[in-house]
C-alpha cells in the first residue's frame, strides 16, 4: 500500500471510492452518503485544503484523510466557536487546521494505515493548531480514540451536540507543528 497526497481534483475523480470507503467505515446509510457527497464537493475549494490517501498495489482506495483552514462561516468552526470560552477561541481556533475526515475501509484498518494518513496530513498542515470531532466512545476500546491520543491529542469539548445530530462528539485539539522527536522524548509519536 502507499501513501499519496492528494490534490482537490484528484480527491473529486475518486468522490465514489472516498463515500464508500466513508461509508463502510462509519456504517452510514446511503441516503446519509449522499448529502455528504455535496459537503465534500464544496471542502475540496476550501483555503488551506489537504489531502492524503491510501492505495493498494491494485489501485484501489484503503483509506483517505483530508483538512482545511478552519474560519468564520464555516458550519463546523461556527458551532466550535459558540461553546467556547474567549481565551479558548483565541487559543485554538486564530489559526487552526481542521481534520474534516479520516477513515480506513475495515478491511484495511490496524495496519497503521490512519496514523501514517494523519501524521503525513499533520506533516502538509497549515496553522498552529489542529482540531477535529470525533464521536464520543470508549477511549479503551475506540480505535479513533487510541489514535487520536497517541498523536497527543487533548480535550478542548466533550459531549458536545451539533444540531441535528443525536450523538454526542468530542472536540480534540493539539498544537502544530507535530514534532517527531528521538522515541525516548516522545514515545507517544514515534513508531505510529
Ligand atoms: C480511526 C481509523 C482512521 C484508524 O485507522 P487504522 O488504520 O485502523 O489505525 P492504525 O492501524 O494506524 O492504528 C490501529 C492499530 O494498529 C496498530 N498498528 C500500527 N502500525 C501497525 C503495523 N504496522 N502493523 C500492525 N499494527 C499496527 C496500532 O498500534 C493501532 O493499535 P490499536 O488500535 O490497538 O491502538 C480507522 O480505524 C477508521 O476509519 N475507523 C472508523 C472511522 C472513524 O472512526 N474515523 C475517525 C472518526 S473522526
Amino acid at each position: 500500500m502507499r501513501l499519496v497526497a492528494w490534490q482537490p481534483d484528484d480527491l473529486l475523480r475518486r468522490l465514489d471510492d472516498v463515500v464508500s470507503v466513508y461509508g463502510e467505515a462509519m456504517g452510514y446509510r446511503k441516503e446519509l452518503l449522499q448529502t455528504r457527497r455535496g459537503y465534500i464537493g464544496a471542502h475540496v475549494r476550501r483555503a488551506g485544503f489537504r489531502a492524503v490517501a491510501t492505495l493498494t498495489t491494485d489501485g484501489r482506495l484503503a483509506g483517505f484523510g483530508y483538512g482545511y483552514t478552519s474560519g468564520s462561516g464555516q458550519w463546523w468552526h461556527d458551532q466550535v466557536r459558540s461553546q467556547l470560552g474567549e481565551d479558548d477561541r483565541q487559543r485554538w481556533l486564530t489559526s487552526c487546521f481542521e481534520v474534516v475526515e479520516l477513515h480506513v475501509r475495515p478491511a484495511a484498518q490496524g495496519h497503521g494505515v490512519g496514523a501514517r494518513q494523519l501524521r503525513a496530513l499533520l506533516a502538509m498542515a497549515d496553522g498552529e493548531t489542529v482540531l477535529l470531532s470525533t464521536p464520543e466512545a470508549d477511549e479503551q476500546k475506540s480505535r479513533a480514540w487510541r489514535l487520536y491520543r497517541r498523536f497527543g491529542f487533548a480535550d478542548v469539548l466533550r459531549h458536545f451536540h451539533f444540531p441535528g445530530d443525536e450523538r454526542a462528539f468530542a472536540i480534540l485539539g493539539r498544537d502544530l507543528p507535530v514534532v517527531e522527536r528521538p522515541a525516548e522524548d516522545a514515545p507517544g509519536i514515534v513508531g505510529i
